[in-house]
């Protein structure tokens, strides 16, 4: 080699070294920095949420009272007519006049532990691996049987009807309990004009086949993150992915417009959420053992709890945590590159509130109040218990559980569950499916026994 090429070689080398060229590697943790929110009132915000027409076409109450039974529970101490409507769906009126029962976010934001209802508890006992198609063609004739298909009644379900036929086959799960919602977006607005938001009865998206698994976060979380979503994708106006249910059924950018005034008030209502407390005794002394150990091992990535709290809002890079990559690399991927575009170009991102969608790969690392509460684990929901989270090796590969609140291991913290050899049907938690795999946050298997029932005994006090 002659002396200039050598030298030229070397200082390329050197450059490319130094300026981070080489280092093809993601940063293992990224800060993510505060978005602005609008103000709203917390009051308000919760009518809206449980009676607000923000789901605006849906199933005739006159019919829906005859096939549908009463709930006398009214858990969310509703008024009139309302106080008998099951607590996933509002009352609410079509624009001509109409009375309809339409689906509200409790659908996937709210369950039961130990037959207590939990307003914000993710949902993680639906069942999305049924195709829903079946039940719309019935409602369909049902609806047009009463009434005709020139009646108001069929005029306000219409459009929901339109969206559910959209929906009914592309956001089937694997199994029981995990949740679709990213896949159920991206249908819709695969079915909706980015600009003018109005229908489109065929859709023009290119989309995966597949639905990758989500487990649905608690709300009382929100408070403290900067940003949405496991992913942490969510980011700008937070009220602009809260209103993504009215993709179902918005007629145009005037109807999401007034939406959209609603929507600071919910987010607002949202913030006021606490965590619930664990409800039994707790071994002060254990506990104090436990937090010492988390301090340590676990609050660079989920914060301190107490007296001067801090959170660090972190997104951790695939190569660090090491949990299931497939959510994260469906928006890095170019999986959704059809998706993130139309987000890109739409209403959603107008005006002086826009939202703002930014991928960077990785999990958000969540905080961990009410952590005792919210099982399963993970963001595909595919570990059971904190105990087997952090003791990977622990983890069963197949698990079922009996889909009943009061089956909850109070001790060990989450779902009681039978592990199993093989899968039997969809109750059953298959972790070698594509996106449903339980691998990775190793960050607890290096604890004694007696130190992880340590730090599972403080956990149960945040
Ligand atoms: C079909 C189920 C479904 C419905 C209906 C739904 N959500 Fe969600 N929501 C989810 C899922 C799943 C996630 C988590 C997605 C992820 O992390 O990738 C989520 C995330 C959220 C978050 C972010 C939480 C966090 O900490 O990152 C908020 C807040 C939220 N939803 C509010 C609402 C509101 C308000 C409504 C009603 C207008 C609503 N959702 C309707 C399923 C749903
Ligand atoms: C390097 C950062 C990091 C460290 C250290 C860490 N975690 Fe995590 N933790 C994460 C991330 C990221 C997730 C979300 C991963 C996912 O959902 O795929 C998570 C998820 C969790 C969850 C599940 C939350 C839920 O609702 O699904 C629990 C519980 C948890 N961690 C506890 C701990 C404990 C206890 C320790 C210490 C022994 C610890 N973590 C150490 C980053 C970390």
């Amino acid at each position: 080699m002659n002396k200039k090429l050598l030298f030229t070689s070397i200082a390329l080398i050197i450059s490319v070294l130094t300026s981070g060229f080489l280092s093809t590697k993601e940063p293992k943790r990224i800060e993510i920095p505060i978005s602005r929110q609008r103000s709203g009132d917390p009051d308000k915000g919760f009518k809206y949420l449980i009676n607000g027409d923000y789901v605006s076409s849906g199933i005739p109450y006159n019919l829906a009272s005859v096939f549908m039974p009463k709930d006398s529970s009214n858990v969310l101490n509703r008024e009139g007519d309302s106080a008998f409507v099951s607590p996933t769906f509002n009352l609410v009126k079509h624009a001509n006049g109409t009375r309809i029962l339409a689906p509200n976010c409790l659908t996937c934001h709210s369950d039961k532990i130990n037959g207590e209802f939990i307003v914000g508890l993710g949902n993680n006992s639906f069942d999305y691996t049924i195709n829903t198609q079946g039940l719309t063609t019935m409602l369909d004739q049902f609806i047009k049987n009463r009434y005709s298909v020139e009646s108001k009644e069929y005029e306000s379900f219409e459009q929901f009807k339109m969206a559910s036929d959209a929906l009914s086959n592309k956001i089937k799960t694997k199994v029981r309990g995990v949740n679709p919602a990213d896949k159920l977006t991206a249908v819709l607005v695969a079915h909706r004009n980015p600009v003018s938001l109005e229908w489109i009865k065929k859709s023009k998206l290119e989309l995966p086949k597949e639905t990758i698994p989500t487990d649905v976060p608690a709300w009382w979380l929100l408070k403290k993150k900067n940003a949405m979503f496991s992913t942490g994708i969510g980011r700008g106006d937070f009220s602009r992915f809260l209103m993504a249910s009215s993709l179902l059924t918005f007629k145009d950018t005037t109807e999401a417009a007034e939406i959209d005034r609603h929507f600071p008030d919910v987010l607002a209502w949202i913030n006021t959420l606490e965590s619930p407390k664990y409800p039994r005794s707790i071994d002060e002394e254990l506990a104090l053992k436990g937090r010492k150990l988390f301090d340590l091992n676990c609050s660079t990535c989920h914060g301190t709890y107490g007296d001067n709290e801090k959170y660090p809002n972190l997104l951790i890079s695939l190569e660090e945590v090491g949990t299931d990559p497939a959510l994260s690399n469906a928006y890095t991927g170019g999986m959704y590159a059809d998706f993130l575009e139309w987000y890109d170009k739409s209403w959603f991102t107008t005006g002086s509130t826009p939202g703002k969608v930014k991928v960077e790969g990785g999990y958000i690392a969540p905080p961990l109040d009410g952590v005792w509460a919210t099982a399963p684990y993970l963001h595909n929901g595919s570990v059971p218990t904190i105990d087997v989270l952090l003791n990977s090796k622990s983890r069963p590969e197949y698990w079922a559980r009996s889909f009943n609140s009061n089956d909850y291991d109070m001790v060990n913290i989450g779902w009681l569950y039978e592990a199993l050899d093989t899968t039997q049907n969809s109750k059953t938690y298959d972790t070698t499916i594509s996106g449903y795999s339980n691998t990775g946050h190793t960050f607890g298997d290096d604890l004694e026994d007696s130190e992880r029932m340590a730090v599972i005994e403080y956990l149960k006090t945040l």
